[in-house]
């Protein structure tokens, strides 16, 4: 019994290891032509054959070449500048915050397509806010509501994180807190902005108490654990905020459409925003009773007064919060961008905007391919002067200030940002290269 048995146990051990052996052997094999399919791609991607070339003039995205899918259609994304000249280039994408005059690709051919993306501040270039320059543009992504890719609602992740009550108070409590805590929060660490929101605040804390934590009018220290700029989306600092009646959300410009985290975070929170920036807000806003919003043209101190009235009557307080605590958004404008939008935020089972922004581009591009081939005259785009626009930054009149103050600078920078821009224009429409020297020569002889 004994050795029939030993042999059939290392039989099975013989067949159990080779089993092993091939295993493991076919991984390798699986992973070596994992490999080989990689780097052939990557060859593929430094000689694009057929698709069209998207060149990225900013190192915006840092992707020396990738193929990107865009539903049915294929396109060659690079910050490679040397494929300017290349024959299948048929579009440059530009980073707003880096357009700069130093280096544009030059002359632009027939074919080229220049597109934008300017998410940003306005404050970060404000060239790009006139007409004769964001008219060169056949594609936009912006803030404005107007543009090809509005990204107005870029710092909202949904709807749901709107009615999320997870840092909800209960204002018995928070009227408990006010024995210690100022009625308004302020948190700012981005001084004497465009928009002169600091002016604003100050004058608004000689007629009701604010507790600012920001480097901005800073009256009120944070733990320390929460002191830099990442702690932004600690649950900590949610929990300290989220103890006030009412945020200041002061946008640093003041533009229709610009918004941003200020608005909508404290939204989330459950407390009541109280905020100046966008003129359009109101398109915005969950509800029509969600924040307050304040008026430029009246003195600060009526702005106090209100607050103050509504700290002290608990019920017209709480008509502010009545969409959170009923978890109802009735502005269907909103409801309608979320669900439109083709992108996501912080969201990966959804493109990220750039990738939409790419990905527009990429199928206009196609859709004039498509259009040759057919024999039909080509289709045209051209960015207008609605999709990058904010006016003049404007002082509050109720402050004076010396002339070098630093909020003195904004509007003189406006200014001179509309002379470079015409003149970039003009060099623009002429078409040939040229250099810095060119460019200020330009300006001033405008
Ligand atoms: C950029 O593309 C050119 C070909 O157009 C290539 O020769 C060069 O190596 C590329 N540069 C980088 C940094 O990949
Ligand atoms: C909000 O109020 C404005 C006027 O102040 C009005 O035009 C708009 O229809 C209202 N929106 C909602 C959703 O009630
Ligand atoms: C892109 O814009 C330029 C300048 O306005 C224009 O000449 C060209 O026809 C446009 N191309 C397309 C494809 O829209
Ligand atoms: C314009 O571009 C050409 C070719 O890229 C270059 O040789 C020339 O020096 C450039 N001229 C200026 C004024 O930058």
């Amino acid at each position: 019994m004994w050795p029939v048995s030993v042999k059939k146990l290392c039989a099975f051990c013989f067949c159990a290891s080779a089993f092993v052996f091939l295993i493991m052997t076919f991984q390798v094999i699986e992973q070596l032509g994992q490999f080989e399919e990689n780097t052939l791609r990557q060859k593929l991607t430094h000689t694009p054959l057929q698709d069209p070339v998207i060149v990225w003039w900013s190192p915006l995205t840092g992707e020396l070449g990738r193929l990107g899918d865009c539903g049915r259609n294929r396109c060659f994304f690079t910050v490679n500048k040397s494929y300017h000249s290349h024959p299948h280039t048929k579009a440059f994408l530009f980073y707003g915050t880096d357009f700069s005059i130093e280096s544009l690709p030059l002359p632009r051919h027939e074919q080229h397509q220049w597109a934008l993306f300017h998410e940003e501040s306005p404050k970060n270039n404000y060239k790009l806010f006139h007409e004769p320059l964001i008219t060169v543009f056949n594609h936009t992504a912006t803030f404005s509501r107007r543009s090809h890719l509005p990204l107005t609602t870029q710092h909202l992740e949904d709807l749901s994180a709107l009615r999320a009550q997870t840092h909800l108070l209960p204002l018995a409590y928070k009227n408990q807190l006010r024995r210690t805590l100022a009625p308004v929060a302020y948190v700012q660490s981005h001084c004497d902005p465009p928009s002169d929101r600091d002016v604003y605040v100050q004058e608004l804390m000689q007629h009701i108490q604010v507790d600012s934590y920001g480097q901005c009018l800073h009256n009120k220290d944070l733990p320390p654990h929460l002191r830099d700029s990442t702690a932004m989306d600690d649950h900590d600092f949610y929990q300290i905020l989220a103890q006030y009646k009412f945020i200041l959300a002061f946008e640093n410009a003041v533009c229709d459409d610009y918004i941003t985290e200020k608005l909508w975070r404290p939204l989330k929170l459950g407390v009541v925003p109280v905020y100046y920036g966008a003129p359009n807000v109101r398109m915005w806003l969950p509800d029509n009773r969600s924040a307050v919003v304040v008026d430029p043209n009246e003195p600060p101190k009526k702005l106090a007064q209100y607050l103050k009235w509504l700290d002290k009557n608990d019920g017209e307080y709480l008509k502010y919060l009545e969409w959170k605590q009923k978890r109802e958004i009735s502005n269907v404008n909103l409801v309608r961008e979320l669900k439109d939008r083709p992108w996501g935020v912080h969201d990966i089972s959804q493109d990220s905007f750039i990738d939409a922004f790419e990905c527009m581009v990429c199928n206009r591009v196609w859709e004039n391919i498509h259009r040759q081939e057919k024999k039909l005259p080509s289709k045209v785009w051209r960015a207008e002067e609605s999709h990058l626009t904010c006016p003049p930054p404007e002082l509050f009149e109720f402050a004076v200030s010396p002339s070098s103050s630093p909020r003195q600078i904004w509007r003189a920078s406006y200014e001179q940002s509309r002379r470079e821009a015409r003149a970039l224009g003009r060099m623009l429409r002429r078409n040939r290269n040229f250099t810095v020297t060119q460019f200020w020569r330009e300006v001033f002889t405008d």
